[in-house]
């Protein structure tokens, strides 16, 4: 390797173990990144690639922005790190009353944590304590959905939906279960938007208030657009249906916003662009730009203000992490904010919202295109398995594309896409063109 990153290649690839990777297959023929600038990622070859996932979902502002860079800078040269147990910094009250302008009433207040996997537990653990307080102690019950995918904690596990990610671990928690999955509908294939056919699967709820009894289920949880399994649209009037029976049977609606936050759905959060309010949202990601690790949790009064008001009696509400808070974390949040807000980057899927569709829907008759899913800057193209050896394709192609200039990820056999919020109409053209090249390719 003759270039300015050699040097940058390690030697030892053991002493790393990576995570979601397949060790040995990465290890022998892996693929370094170097570095990114905008809609760019470079490797160690000086091969130089379109970002199609925003990172892993959460460079939603484009790579090496300046104006957050510099304020993690500012701030690690001011209070490199101060906690919040009893103890406060101003900034993490300033961010917290930022974030809060930009999600829906009545959420208003903010947790935070330092990951997906993070806020949704801590979300979890707020729908328990807030029943228990309010007397009803016996609703313990978590419900997810198939399919789903809440981060990798146990609490977020126990919920998911994802069978690769749940059985190598055993039991879980006690008392979850989930309702059907959404994906696979024949009448969806191929829609343009949110899938027409399916909202009656919300019902599905109901099934388990019948089974296990609405007094013993404190909350359900749902991602309002499956990311990790594979994009998974909502259909039309699905959340809503599930807001209404959440509030039928007294059941805790918790959004995870993680991916579909901070402006993927072409408003700051699904909530907003679905007109449904959960009662807690999880966020995480984007909120930094990926840049330093920080997520939240936000609930409304009616869970922040017994929890203050008991705490002459039970003192400490006990749950927090040593960085919730980190005034890095805040400082690169609040630049982050700055660059959404002046740019409009909330907005703008909504703008590209046609381009984006027309040009994931040119590859419905491709070659083993099965399904073509796409809404705002989301998308997925599914390709039909390869008989006897499921999710090859899908990584044939992927690897393809990123020959190609396109960095796409593979998740089975659909290929997954999220770009940098910043995209132009031309980069989207090009994407799915060397998707389309790549699919005729490979076969
Ligand atoms: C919806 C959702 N929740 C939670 C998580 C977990 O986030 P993290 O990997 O930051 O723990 C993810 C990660 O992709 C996610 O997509």
């Amino acid at each position: 390797m003759n270039n300015q990153y050699h040097n940058l290649v390690p030697e030892n690839l053991d002493a790393f173990w990576m995570p979601f990777s397949a060790q040995r297959q990465f290890k022998e023929d892996p693929r370094f990144i170097v570095s990114a600038q905008g809609m760019y990622y470079t490797d160690s070859q000086g091969h130089e690639t379109l970002d199609g996932s925003a990172g892993l979902w959460c460079v939603n502002a484009g790579h090496h922005r300046k104006h957050i860079n510099d304020a993690i800078a500012q701030q690690l040269a001011t209070l490199d790190f101060a906690h919040s147990f009893n103890s406060g910094h101003p900034l993490a009250f300033h961010y917290a009353s930022r974030l809060i302008k930009h999600v829906p009433d009545p959420l208003n207040h903010v947790f935070f944590t330092n990951s997906g996997s993070e806020s949704v537990d801590t979300a979890l653990k707020i729908a328990l304590a807030y029943h228990r307080r309010n007397g009803e102690a016996g609703r313990q019950r978590l419900i997810g959905r198939e399919k789903g995918y809440h981060g990798m904690g146990f609490g977020g596990l126990s919920v998911g939906g994802l069978v690769k990610n749940r059985n190598p671990f055993g039991l879980l928690l006690p008392g979850t279960d989930h309702i059907r999955q959404t994906h696979g509908l024949e009448a969806n294939r191929f829609a343009r938007g949110l899938p027409p056919e399916g909202k009656e699967l919300a019902l599905d709820l109901q099934r388990l208030v019948e089974l296990h009894g609405a007094d013993s289920i404190a909350a359900v949880i749902v991602e309002p657009i499956g990311g990790a399994g594979g994009v998974h649209l909502p259909p039309v009037g699905y959340l809503q249906l599930l807001r209404n029976l959440c509030d039928e049977h007294g059941i805790l609606l918790i959004f995870d916003e993680v991916i579909t936050g901070c402006g993927r759905t072409g408003a700051c959060t699904a909530a907003e662009r679905f007109g449904v309010v959960p009662d807690i949202m999880t966020t995480a990601k984007g909120i930094t730009n990926a840049t330093i690790p920080i997520s939240a949790v936000i609930v409304p009064d009616s869970m922040y203000e017994p929890i203050k008001d008991a705490s002459g009696d039970i003192g400490v509400f006990g749950h927090g992490y040593t960085y919730s808070g980190h005034p890095v974390a805040c400082a690169a949040g609040m630049a982050t904010l700055d660059i959404y807000e002046q740019e409009g980057l909330f907005e703008r899927p909504k703008a590209l919202q046609d381009t984006w569709q027309d040009a994931a829907l040119s590859l419905s008759d491709f070659p083993n295109v099965i399904d073509v899913r796409c809404f705002a800057l989301l998308g997925a193209i599914e390709l039909a398995p390869r008989e006897g050896a499921p999710m090859q394709r899908g990584a044939a192609v992927a690897k393809r594309c990123y020959e190609k200039g396109a960095w796409v990820r593979p998740i089975g056999d659909s290929l997954v896409l999220s770009p940098p919020l910043i995209i132009s109409e031309a980069e989207i053209k090009r994407i799915f063109e060397i998707i389309g090249e790549a699919i005729c390719e490979v076969g």
